[in-house]
C-alpha cells in the first residue's frame, strides 16, 4: 500500500505520546523524520519512536525532498509561520489546533495553499471520529426532533505556569487550548454560522491567560453554550437538545483508543423513559486523522477539516475574545 512520508516539527508531548505512535499504526502514513531545536531531543525521540531520520532544525527537515507532509504540534503562536514555511517548501500540512490566532493569518494560509496547490488541515481529530459522525447522522435524521440547543463542557486541572498554556504571547489560555473544540463541533453539528456571540472570562493573575470561560453562540436555528476551564476537575460532555430528545456524548474530545465510547439518546432524564445507548467501538482518533489526511493527498480529495472550517472557527474565537473585553455581543467577521 502506498504511504505518505511525514515529517514532524518539534518533540511536543502530544506528538511523542499520542500522535506519532498512532500515525505509525496508520495504513497510509509513514513517520519518516522528526526535528527538534535540540540535537539530544531529536536523537532521543528518533530512537525511542524508531523514526528513520532526525534533524536538529525544523528548516533542515523541510529541505528533505522525500517528505510529502508535515505535522505541526508547535506552540500556538508558531503555527502560522511554520505552516507557511512548510507550504513554501512544497509540503502538505496538518497543523495542530488552533491553526491561527487571527482571521488574517488563516486567510494568508488559504492564499498560499491555493497558490501552491497543497493541502492544509487543522488537526481537529474529532471530525473523523465515528462518534461525531454518528451524532451528526442521528441529528440529521431528526431522531432528537429539531435541534435547538447545544451545551458543552470541557475542563482539566493544570497550574504549571511554565507550560505553553500559561504563556500569553504563545497563544496560551483555555479558550485557545480547549474552547476551540466546542466552537468547532457546534459549527459542525448545526452546519451554520453563529450570527453573534458573547463570552465571559476569568484570567490567571500573573500570566493574564484565561482559565475559566463561558460562551453563548447564537445560531440561526438555535443556541450553543459552553464552559471551558483549566483549573477545574477534569470533565468533558457535549449535549444536543432537540424538540423531542437529547443526545449526550460522554467523552467527546478525548475518546480513548482502547475502549468503546457511548452516546446516550434520551426522551428526558426526569422519567428515564425511552433511553437508548449507542456504543461506538474503540478506535484511535489520531490514526484515523492521519489516514484521512494521507488519503486526501493520495487521492487528491478534500481534507476532513477544510480551511473554510478554520476560517469560520477563528472568526468566532476572535469575536469571543472581543466580547470578553467589551462585555457585549460581538458579530464574527467571516
Ligand atoms: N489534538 C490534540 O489532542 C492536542 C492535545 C494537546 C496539544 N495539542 C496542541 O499541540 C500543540 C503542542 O502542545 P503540547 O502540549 O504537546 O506542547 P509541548 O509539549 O510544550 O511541545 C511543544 C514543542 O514545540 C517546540 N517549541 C518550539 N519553540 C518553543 C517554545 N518557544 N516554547 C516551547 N516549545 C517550543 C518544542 O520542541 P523542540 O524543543 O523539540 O523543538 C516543544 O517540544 C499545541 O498547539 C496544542 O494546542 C493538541
Amino acid at each position: 500500500m502506498k504511504k505518505i512520508k511525514w515529517g514532524i516539527l518539534g518533540t511536543a508531548k502530544i506528538a511523542c505520546e499520542k500522535v506519532i505512535p498512532a500515525m505509525q499504526k496508520s495504513n497510509y502514513s509513514e513517520v519518516y523524520a522528526i526535528a527538534s531545536r535540540m540535537a539530544d531531543k531529536a536523537e532521543n525521540a528518533q530512537k525511542r519512536l524508531e523514526i528513520p531520520f532526525a534533524y536538529t532544525s525544523y528548516e533542515a527537515l523541510l529541505k528533505n525532498k522525500d517528505i510529502q507532509a508535515v505535522y505541526i504540534p508547535l506552540p500556538n503562536h508558531m503555527h502560522v509561520e511554520w505552516t507557511i514555511k512548510a507550504l513554501k517548501a512544497g509540503k502538505h500540512v496538518l497543523c495542530e489546533k488552533p491553526m491561527a490566532l487571527s482571521l488574517t493569518d488563516v486567510k494568508q494560509i488559504m492564499e498560499i495553499s491555493r497558490e501552491k496547490g497543497l493541502k492544509v488541515s487543522e488537526a481537529f481529530m474529532v471530525k473523523t471520529h465515528p462518534q461525531w459522525i454518528m451524532a451528526k447522522k442521528i441529528i440529521q435524521e431528526g431522531k432528537i426532533g429539531r435541534l435547538r440547543s447545544i451545551h458543552g463542557f470541557f475542563s482539566y486541572y493544570h497550574d504549571d505556569l511554565e507550560n505553553i498554556r500559561y504563556k500569553y504571547k504563545l497563544g496560551g489560555g483555555g479558550m485557545w487550548d480547549i474552547g476551540v473544540y466546542p466552537v468547532f463541533t457546534a459549527h459542525f453539528i448545526f452546519d451554520e454560522e453563529p450570527e453573534k456571540v458573547l463570552a465571559l472570562m476569568k484570567y490567571e493573575p500573573k500570566t493574564r491567560v484565561d482559565i475559566l470561560a463561558s460562551a453563548i453562540l447564537d445560531f440561526p436555528s438555535g443556541q450553543a453554550t459552553f464552559t471551558v476551564g483549566t483549573q477545574l476537575v477534569p470533565y468533558q460532555r457535549m449535549q444536543f437538545f432537540g424538540t423531542e430528545k437529547m443526545l449526550e456524548m460522554q467523552i467527546p474530545f478525548n475518546a480513548p483508543p482502547d475502549k468503546a465510547v457511548e452516546l446516550k439518546l434520551t426522551a428526558g432524564d426526569l422519567f428515564d423513559k425511552d433511553h437508548e445507548i449507542i456504543e461506538i467501538p474503540a478506535i484511535n482518533q489520531y490514526t484515523l486523522q492521519a489516514d484521512e489526511f494521507s488519503k486526501a493527498i493520495l487521492n487528491n480529495t478534500e481534507v476532513a477539516v477544510s480551511l473554510e472550517n478554520s476560517l469560520k472557527n477563528t472568526a468566532v474565537l476572535e469575536a469571543l475574545f472581543k466580547s470578553a473585553v467589551s462585555g457585549s455581543w460581538e458579530k464574527p467577521e467571516y
